[in-house]
This record gives C-alpha cells, structure tokens and sequence, in this order.
C-alpha cells in the first residue's frame, strides 16, 4: 500500500466537487467515461432477464456458455481471432479488475513489470499492490509512441515477467504502427515476457479494430484484455474479457476464483446481446465522437495546442505551448479561470508532461460551452 496513492481522478473529483459547491459548474472534459446510452436491446434484455426466476444465485467463475461463445464469435467477426470460448475466454468484471488478476497471478515479491510511459496509471498500481516492480518504458512522439525494444533488450531484463501494451495507445490515441505487434511477438519470445494486450479502445473512431492475438506466434506469449465499457457504452456494468491460451487463462483463473464470482446472470446475457451487435452500432457511436472531436480540436487551437489528427479512441491528446511550466499550469489555469477541467498528461507517466488530454465523452452542447468560457 506505501508504494500506491489515492487515484488521481478520485482526488481531482474531490477538487471539483467544491469548486463546484462555490457555484462554479465545471465542465469536466477530463474522465473517459460514456455518456451514450447502450443499445435499447441490451437494456431490454437485462430487463427482461432480470424479472425472470432463478436469475439471481451465484454463477459459474468461467462465466455462463452463451457468453464466451458471444465473446468468440465477436473475436472472430471483428477480430478474425478464432479463440475456443470453453477454454481461451475468461469473461471479467471489467478489464481493469483483470490486470490485477495478472499482477497477482504472475508477478511475486521483487519480480518486474514493464509498463508505458505514457500509460494507464492502474498498471505500475497493480504491479506494486501484487509485490512487483513497474519499470517504465518511455513512449515519445518522434518514435510514434512506440516502444523502443532494441534499447529494452539492450537492458537488464532477467527480473521482467510482464510487459503491458496499449494499443489503440491511452492516453495518446496511437495505433499499433505497421510491423509493431510483430516485433513485440519476437521481443516476448526471445526475453522469455508475457505480453498483456490492454485491447479496450480498438472500436472508438477506428474502423479496423486489431487485436494482438491475431499476430502469428502470439497465442505463446500473449493474454489480451478487451471490455464493453467503450465500444458497448456499458463501463459502469463492468464487462471485460481476457483472452489467450487455456494454459495462461487457467493460471489467471486459479487465483480470479479465490477471488470473486461469475456476474450476475442477467448482466451476461445482455453482453451477449451487446456482442451481437452488427457494424451499424459502432458506425453509430464513432458518428457522434467524430462531432464531438471537431470542438475538440477548436478548443485545442484555442490554447495552441498541437495534436495529430489521426487520434483513434475516446481521447486527444495534445501538446502544449512551451510557455506553459507543464500541463500541470495549463489545466489549473484552464480549471481556476475558465471552469473547464482538462487533464493534464504528467499523470500518465513524465513523458505525457507536456500534454493534455481531453475526453470526447459529454454532448456537443458542453463542449461549445467549453469553447465560449475559454475564448472568454
Ligand atoms: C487503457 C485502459 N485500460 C483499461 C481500462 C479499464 O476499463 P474497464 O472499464 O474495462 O475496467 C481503461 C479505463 O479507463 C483504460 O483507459
């Protein structure tokens, strides 16, 4: 616990809420969580299963049948991944309680983690709350905010059991350049790595959504995680997957089973509904952040921030004029003088210092709000 502080979204909220109390009406551009609705059918099948008898006792720790074949067929329709849903699928409740799952399961006292920087804080918190040691590997934009595996293999690697990748990359909306899942095949296998695909963004503003395990080879070295939370709308119902082969979800299990039990009944088959869905409902959701993403963008010309326009995810990510101290003096400046909350990159990791992320989740209406308090 010494190693680990509170969230800092839980934190900021805190800060928020009193500025709030003052009669301030921040506008929060800082939190990636849907504000869309699910699909009106997979709230009608939560609905109806939930009035139905015998849907409330405890359920299977693999998660019932009809699910992980739902998770299959999606991995092969979308992914063209054919994963064997009895043995490879293990469904989660969301991606985030999966990478402690991972940390627990594979990383003892001493043991190291390498972690991206920038990156989703919860991975070096999960590493130290197992025991281990997150060692972060720098991302920049000159290398497209992809690692640099011939500078990691040129270091010391014998205490490393995982690596975690991201892509669609969080916070800087990158994709996976052309060649990368490769590469990071080969790297796992000769330094002896488990690779862990943090896969929940690939829907968002993307058409192509890639998945690691389509890589050849990756099977060996790779459990990924996916989630409904963005692609489906669904973050509070907390639905997740981890995929990869039985062995590898085996040992994940062993310790999830201690740990909590299979969701809610009704919850699942719902998903089951959600990962039916054609390409429509994708097409659907990405209309409506492309919208957004265009007040993004004017937002950020009016701070003279720069940004690459083929950002894919819920975010974007932005650099900062170099008057700024850091990202840090641009947000509060933005928080205290225009009431709009942005978030600054340093919370990533120090390579996001001189960054800001803005959330495409809230409606159009709060954005051109957001312009006309910043213009001001
Ligand atoms: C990169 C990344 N991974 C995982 C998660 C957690 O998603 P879930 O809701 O499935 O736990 C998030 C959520 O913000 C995220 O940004």
């Amino acid at each position: 616990m010494e190693g680990v502080s509170e969230y800092y979204f839980s934190q900021k909220l805190r800060e928020i809420e009193s500025l709030n109390k003052q009669g301030k009406n921040v506008i929060n551009l800082g939190i990636g969580s849907p504000d869309l609705p699910p699909h009106p059918d997979v709230i009608s099948t939560l609905q109806e299963e939930a009035g139905k008898p015998g849907v409330n006792g405890y359920q299977g720790y693999k998660g019932v049948p009809a699910l992980r074949k739902a998770f299959a067929d999606w991995y092969q329709r979308y992914y063209e991944v054919a994963l064997d849903p009895d043995t490879e699928i293990l469904p989660l409740i969301g991606s985030k309680e999966g990478i402690m799952h991972i940390c627990m399961t594979y990383l003892n006292e001493g043991d190291e983690a390498l972690i991206p920087d920038p990156g989703y804080p919860t991975y070096s918190s999960a590493v130290k709350l197992a025991g281990g040691r997150p060692v972060s590997y720098p991302l920049t934009a000159e290398r497209n905010w992809s690692p640099d595996l011939e500078a990691l293999a040129a270091s010391d690697l014998s205490k490393v059991k995982l690596m975690f990748v991201n892509y669609p990359h969080m916070p800087t909306g990158q994709q996976a350049g052309a060649g990368l899942f490769e590469e990071l095949v080969a790297f796992a296998k000769a330094q002896q790595i488990l690779l862990i695909h943090d896969n929940p963004y690939s829907f968002i503003l993307n058409d192509h959504p890639v998945s690691l395990l389509k890589t050849p080879g990756a099977r060996e070295v790779v459990l990924e995680l996916n989630s409904l939370s963005k692609s489906h709308n669904m973050a509070g119902w907390r639905i997740g997957v981890l995929c990869g082969s039985s062995e590898r979800v085996d040992e994940v299990l062993r310790f999830k089973s201690n740990m909590d039990s299979g969701m809610y009944l009704p919850l699942q088959l719902a998903a089951v509904k959600a990962l039916s869905l054609g390409p429509d409902w994708y097409s659907h959701i990405n209309g409506i952040y492309a919208e957004r993403r265009a007040k993004v963008y004017e937002i950020l010309d009016i701070l003279s921030c720069v940004y690459a326009a083929n950002q894919v995810g819920l975010f974007v990510w932005a650099k900062i004029p170099d008057h700024y101290q850091d990202a840090y003096a641009l947000s509060d400046e933005v928080l205290y003088g225009s009431n709009v909350f942005l978030t600054p990159g340093g919370i990533f990791g120090s390579q996001g210092n001189r960054y800001i992320r803005i959330s495409l989740c809230g409606d159009l209406s709060r954005f051109e709000q957001a312009i006309s308090r910043i213009k001001k």
